[in-house]
């Protein structure tokens, strides 16, 4: 009885060694496999990637090439008006330019007439307020071309959208942080006086808590500081528009609020917000998430434009928009993170958000109208979610890379340290169980064998 009980075990051990020799086995060879392929896939991609991906100028513009295209458009668009940002006490060649989207808005004549019968639905956006993020201020650009010279059935049904509504976009708030990234500085995202102008606003401005990674953190030395934000903060305060977007790349997400906070705002509000973002998800991001930063990305942030936009100005629909971004780029790779590296995709996103403000528009009209047929987009986070799970977003990894690449987690790094760690004790299950089997061989054989030999006395 108690020989085979022995048995039982050793078979029990035998079988046990042989797992965890068939999973270490296997693991070894899939991480053979994948180095193999890693090797593979960056050989092949070695001759791009050495040196990093950069702008290709033919088809990207510089901020002063957009600044003078606007003013070249300006002068012979009917729907567009140029003007520069009102900002007290900095000369007008300072502050950004805004360009104000609106049917016939440059006959101020007919513009009176029409806003003392209608109430417009008013929008305003911010693009490239961070300088890396390029690509936002290209869309801005082919917003205003689109309108103004656009054919086809989207320029007309956007040119009609005007007829009710007023977009006012600053197509290059952070002109000094997009000139900087011009210059080769890929990953730059503070202005000229190293500000991050997405913490520079005067919500709960310059806190920190647990998810702030505190030397990345640049919120200028009080609250508006650089005239970028307080530019911003004046047209928001006279033109009081229904909708704010801040728009960013480095992820395909529509953020809503609160940016400083894990938890939702009050929930009709949010599912206000929510219903509208859906309706323009499903027709420019079918893949963008919507939600609030932390339950995305794993952060909170203070101080930024949108905070402020809807905690302080009271902005009923506020957003900031995620509109492009790639998660296969190296670190350090900043442009092809932040930025469409070919030109098809280039053409891609311009073409997938340059009408995006007019579906906005158009679908504030239909929740104001009747709120209750617009189903929640099944893609919206709710209280219990929280899908920043990868290391990737818990660190902001793509959306909110620090500055020049420096310091913070490699999330790469610390998967492959997990993977060792799991061989590493399977190896080490492995030879215990050996070593088990090993030990009740010898001492049942020894067994076997001491009836016939006497074993020497030693004592
Ligand atoms: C802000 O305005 C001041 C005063 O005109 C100017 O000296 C400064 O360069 C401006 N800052 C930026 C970042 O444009
Ligand atoms: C453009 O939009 C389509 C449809 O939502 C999507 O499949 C595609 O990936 C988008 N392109 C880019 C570059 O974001
Ligand atoms: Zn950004």
């Amino acid at each position: 009885m108690g020989f085979s009980m022995k048995k039982l075990w050793a078979v029990l051990v035998v079988l046990l060694v042989e797992l965890g020799v068939r999973v270490w086995g296997s693991s070894v060879s899939q991480a053979v496999i994948g180095a193999k392929a890693d090797l593979k896939g960056s050989m092949q991609e070695k001759a791009e990637r050495e040196t990093f991906a950069a702008p290709d100028w033919s088809v990207y513009h510089k901020t002063d090439e957009i600044l003078d295209e606007l003013r070249e458009l300006d002068e012979t668009c009917n729907h567009m008006r140029l003007e520069p940002a009102a900002v007290p006490g900095v000369d007008d060649s300072e502050v950004p330019l805004v360009v104000v989207l609106g049917y016939n808005v440059k006959n101020r004549l007919r513009e009176m007439v029409s806003s003392a019968f209608q109430s417009k639905t008013r929008i305003v956006a911010v693009f490239g307020e961070h300088g890396r993020e390029l690509i936002t201020s290209e869309v801005a650009l082919k917003v205003v071309q689109d309108i103004c010279n656009g054919e086809g059935t989207d320029a007309e049904t956007a040119r009609d959208e005007l007829q009710r509504s007023e977009v006012h976009l600053v197509p290059v708030l952070g002109a000094s942080s997009r000139r900087l990234a011009e210059m080769g500085e890929y990953c730059e995202r503070l202005n000229s006086n190293g500000v991050d102008l997405n913490r520079n606003w005067g919500f709960l401005w310059g806190k920190t808590d647990t998810t702030t990674i505190a030397e990345e953190e640049r919120p200028g030395t009080e609250p508006f500081s650089e005239n970028e934000s307080r530019a911003v903060k004046a047209l928001v305060e006279s033109v009081r528009p229904d909708a704010f977007v801040s728009v960013h790349s480095g992820d395909k997400a529509m953020l809503l609020p609160w940016d400083h906070r894990p938890e939702l705002p009050d929930r009709d509000e949010y599912e206000k917000m929510g219903k509208v973002a859906g309706i323009v998800a499903q027709e420019h991001c079918e893949s963008c998430q919507i939600g609030n930063v932390y339950k995305l990305f794993g952060y909170n942030a203070f101080g930024t434009a949108g905070d402020w936009a809807f905690g302080s100005a009271k902005v009923p629909y506020t957003y900031t928009w995620e509109i492009y971004g790639d998660f296969s780029s190296a670190r350090d790779d900043c442009f092809r993170m932040f930025n469409p590296a070919d030109q098809e995709t280039y053409n891609e996103v311009l073409a997938n958000w340059s009408t995006s403000f007019f579906t906005l528009a158009a679908a504030i009209h239909t929740a104001n109208e009747r709120l209750n047929a617009i189903p929640l987009p099944k893609q919206l986070i709710t209280n219990g979610q929280n899908r920043a799970s990868t290391p990737s977003r818990r660190y902001g990894f793509a959306s909110e890379w620090r500055r020049r690449g420096q310091g913070g987690i490699e999330p790469l790094l610390a998967r492959s340290y997990g993977v060792l760690l799991l061989e590493f004790m399977i190896a080490l299950m492995a030879v215990f169980a050996f070593t088990a089997v090993a030990l009740y061989l010898r001492k049942s054989a020894s067994k076997s064998t001491s009836r016939s030999m006497e074993p020497f006395k030693l004592a």
